[in-house]
This record gives structure tokens, sequence and C-alpha cells, in this order.
């Protein structure tokens, strides 16, 4: 302390006289006695804040050609992510990676709900011949959910385009009617060749469902909705490939033969990025299947893992990974590190691998672990690109399975892919179709009655073959959290606030700052801990969000 009193204007020139700024940088936290540890053994510390939270971008690179609004992902579990939690997912900014705990086919058929979701041009629509009936068009309203449908004169793409048939046209009319009769013939069309953007100015003008486009002599080329125009409006962060303008979608496989045949199914469906799931990444099989990806797929984006070291993410990265799932024992249902006495605490794991990929432009995905919005923008500060969350996507309305009541409390089951239930069920339904899976609700008995899995090990764990099944996961239950999307909202808003106060407008400046050892780091202790919770309350009720 100096003996006399300075005068408040030299505050930041006394200031500039310490030899460090107030806190750690993040490598020199790594390098303390007791490490990083867990996302909750340390804070970041505040900055300056001169600008609004809602100027905040939360825009991140998740695999080296991807790059989303937000960096949320829902992990391929078959508890959180089908059909509904994917479109959620994308809608809302983020990714689902659809889980492969069911039969190829069937994971494919979300795959293509999801890329159906929302479009550009639309450049494979259902196309009918004037002589279908008006059951054929229910029969595709039920079956893909939408029923304006160009008629041709061969009922395909490429064909002349003749007319329109939408849902008021077939309304009321008995299900032979030849589609001649009902289909409206004065359609507005667009010529081929017309921009994205002049063909969505021309749906807007005409008020009209849809809007097909055709050559010149009349040949329908594809085909534009008014409904996607809507989504656009409504989903302004959605996760979009950038030409087709279609839902961005992942999907999990494992690392066996028959996953490549699987995967030639999810490409056809229109999958964007793959995830090798695998809870040990480091193997043969692993860097065998992405040097086959790379060379069969050079534009699907693969993302391998999980790892925790820098010499398994390595590997990897050599066999040409586009991103890196990181996470080892750190997972809400998981049992690997009590089990198998192998894993990394997660914020240690992160910073490690995303350290060494960030050297190759390979980005890392902090998977498992995630309890809060503070533990993203931890994630986040420590070098990844992404998170993927199990347990706080679980129990909302878009994750599979039914409610049911357990102690009072509505809930949703919640199960680790290594507990016995998902293994059980993995090794029943490729032995008998259409029995239980054994799972305590109603997911079990879904994913049974989906059939049988045709590679029963989807080799997630590699004790599944083994004639003893060593868990690494248990199954339990979460209680309701109503619909994915706000929720997806307010961990957005919640991050936005979080860099604010960091004194941060963007994922690249947090990374240049944490670089540059000017965004700063505090050790908690464990009072620190107690102390940043809420403590000394007689009660109270925690919301969230409203
Ligand atoms: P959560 O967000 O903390 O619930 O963790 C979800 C993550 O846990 C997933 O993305 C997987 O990486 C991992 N995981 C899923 N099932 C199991 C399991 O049975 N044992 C260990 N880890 C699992």
């Amino acid at each position: 302390m100096p003996s006399t009193t300075l005068s408040p204007s030299d505050a930041l020139t006394e200031l500039a006289s310490y030899s460090s700024p107030d806190g750690l940088s993040l490598s020199d936290l790594h390098a303390s006695p007791s490490g990083i540890g867990t996302y909750d053994d340390f804070l970041l510390l505040p900055g300056h804040i001169n600008f609004q939270a809602t100027e905040v971008s939360t825009r991140t690179q998740i695999t080296r050609n991807v790059s989303l609004n937000t960096p949320f992902m829902s992990s391929p579990m078959d508890t959180v992510t089908e059909t509904e939690m994917a479109i959620s997912m994308a809608l809302m900014g983020g990714i689902g990676v659809v889980h492969h705990n069911q039969p190829a086919a069937s994971q494919a058929a979300m795959v293509r709900a999801v890329k159906r979701h929302e479009n550009g041009f639309i450049t494979s629509p259902v196309c009918l011949t004037p002589a279908h009936v008006v059951a054929n068009v229910l029969d595709i309203k039920e079956r893909l959910g939408f029923c304006g449908i160009p008629i041709t004169d061969t009922g395909e793409l490429g064909g002349k385009l003749l007319g329109l048939v939408t849902r008021r046209d077939v309304q009321f009319r008995p299900p032979t009617t030849p589609l001649h009769e009902v289909m409206t013939t004065e359609v507005v069309t667009a010529p081929e060749g017309v921009t994205l953007a002049e063909a969505q100015h021309l749906l807007r003008e005409n008020k009209k469902g849809k809007l097909p486009i055709v050559d010149a002599s009349g040949r329908l080329k594809s085909l534009l909705a008014r409904s996607d125009l809507l989504k656009n409006q409504t989903y302004p962060m959605a996760s979009k490939h950038p030409q087709t303008k279609q839902l961005f979608c992942a999907a999990a496989i494992g690392t066996r033969p028959a996953d490549k045949d699987r995967l030639a199914l999810l490409v056809d469906a229109g999958l964007d990025i793959v995830v090798l799931d695998s809870s040990q990444g480091n193997s043969s099989f692993q860097i065998e299947m992405i040097k086959w990806i790379k060379a069969t797929y050079p534009k699907l984006e693969v993302i391998a893992g999980n790892v925790v070291t820098r010499e398994q993410a390595a590997n990897l990265i050599a066999a040409g990974a586009d991103a890196l799932r990181v996470g080892m024992g750190s997972g809400s249902i998981c049992i690997t590190q009590e089990v198998m006495a192998v894993g990394r605490p997660q914020a240690t794991a992160v910073y490690a691998v995303a350290e060494f990929a960030g050297r190759f432009g390979v980005p890392v995905i902090a998977d498992g672990g995630i309890g809060n919005v503070g533990h993203v923008a931890k994630a986040l500060a420590l070098g990844a690109g992404a998170v993927m969350m199990g347990s706080l996507l679980a129990g909302t309305t878009e994750a599979p399975g039914e409610y049911f009541w357990h102690d009072g409390k509505r809930v949703k089951t919640y199960r680790g892919m290594g507990s016995l239930e998902a293994m059980e069920q993995r090794a029943s339904s490729s032995s008998s179709a259409g029995k239980s899976g054994g799972a305590a609700n109603g997911v079990g008995v879904k994913q049974a009655l989906k059939g049988p899995v045709e590679n029963a090990a989807t080799s997630r764990y590699f004790s599944e073959s083994s004639a003893v099944k060593v868990a690494q996961g248990v199954s339990g239950d979460v209680q309701d959290k109503g619909s994915v999307k706000p929720f997806l909202q307010y961990l957005h808003a919640g991050l936005q606030h979080s860099m604010q106060d960091m004194g941060l407008r963007s994922v690249p400046e947090l990374r240049r700052g944490v670089g540059s050892g000017q965004v700063r780091f505090e050790k908690r202790t464990v009072n620190g801990v107690v102390e940043g919770g809420v403590h000394g309350l007689n009660s109270f009720t925690k919301r969230l969000f409203a």
C-alpha cells in the first residue's frame, strides 16, 4: 500500500503499474497445482461493459466447415434426440444429433424428416398425375405432413406442369375423385433461373401456398413453399445449409462394418454431419472409419471422439476429423469414471483438447456435464466451439418417450446409452422384434416396436459384445421441462448476459481474450462454491426464466 492516498484521477496509471492483471490467465490456471478441474472449480472475472447483452453474438464454429448461431447440440441418446428434438434444435440455432439405438432405416427416416422440414428450393418435390385420386393426396398428407402437390403429366419432377392440388381442393371430396377434377390449373409459376430471394418475393406478393419453378417449355424444375417463408420469419437464428436452406441435421453411428451401410442411408437422407459415437474414440476402428468416410463422402463433416487427452486427439485429427467430441465420465448418467477408473474432469479435458486441436483449426465439442448456462459460458471460455447436452434437454416435450408420474412429479425417462437398460434393448430388439426392451416406460417399448437393430452392438461401449455386459451408465428420470424452444431461448439469452459480464461481444472475441490473457480466471475453493450458491435462506423457489 502506498503511504499517501493517491488522486482518483491516477487510478488508471496506478493500475498499469501492476506487473499482471487481477486473476489468472487460463494457461496459468491450468498450470496451478490443482489444475482447472471441473466447471464448478473456477470462475471468470468480469470485464468492462459498453454494449447491450442483445448485441452479443453467440455464433460459433462447430466443425471445420459448419458454423451455427448458437453453440447448442443435443446428445445422440434415445431419450434425447429424435426428429422433433432435432428440428427444434436446428430451428433455434443449434443442432440435434439423431441417436443410432434404432434400425438404420428409421434413423434415416428421422434425418429425412429434419431435412424436409424447411426448404429453399424444394428440388425433389412429391408429384402426382391427373389420374391419381384424392386418397393419394390424403395418404401423402398422413405420411409426410403436407398436401400442396404439383400435378405433372408424368407424376414426376421434370414432367409438364398441369396443375396444383392444395388442402382446400381435396377437402370434402370423396377419396376416389380423380385429381383432374379438383386441381387448380391457373397456377402462378416462376421461370427457371430465378434467384431464391426473387422467388420468395413473388410468393409473398401473390399470397399462394406454393410456387412451382418451370423451364421454358413448362416442365417442373423445383418448388417453393409459403410455409417455409413463415418458418424463416419465426426462427431467424435457424441452422440452415447455405445452399439448400434446409435445416442442418447430424446423426450418430458406430464404427462397425455395418455402420458403413447405415451411413449410406443417412447420407441419402441428406445428412450434414456424422458423429462417431464411442466412449473412447482413440481406437484403430475409429481411425479407419474416419479415413473411409473422408474418402467416400468428402463433403460430410465428421465429428470424432470421445477424447479427453492431446494424445487421443492427435490420432483422430491426423485421420481427418472435422471436430472432436470431448468428455469421458462427465455425463450426468455416467458411471464410467467409477467403474473403469478412466476419464478426466471435464473442464481440464476441454481445455487440454481444445488447446491442441485449435492449432489445426479443429473445433471441439464439450460433451456432458452441462448443468446450467454458466457451464456453457465456461466451456466456450475453455476453447469449446459448442456444448453437447443430454440431461438439460431430456424431459422436454420434444424429447422421445412418454411422460409418467414418479413421486408426485411428471417425468420422462432419461438413461445413459451405456446403461444396462439401453444395452439390453439393443440386444433384445435385435433378437426379437416387437418385445419390450425392458425400459421402465414408453421409451423402451416404442424403440423395440420399431423393429430389430441390424447390428446389435452399436459399439459405443466396447463391453457391449462381451459375455458380461459392464454398465457405464444409469437409467433414471427427469422432471417435465415443457417445450425445449423457450428453454433454448433462455440458454441463449443467459449466454449473452454472461458474455456481456465478461465484456465480450462474440465467441471469437472471447477466444482472442483468453488467448492473450486479457480474459481472467479465478480458482474457487470449496467455501467459494458454497458462497456462490444460494445460501442462508429458510426456503426458496428457483425459477430460471420467464
Ligand atoms: P449430460 O448432458 O451430462 O446428461 O451428458 C450427456 C452425455 O453423456 C452424452 O452426450 C454422452 O457423451 C454421455 N453418455 C451418454 N450415455 C452414457 C452412459 O451410459 N455412460 C457414460 N456416458 C454417457
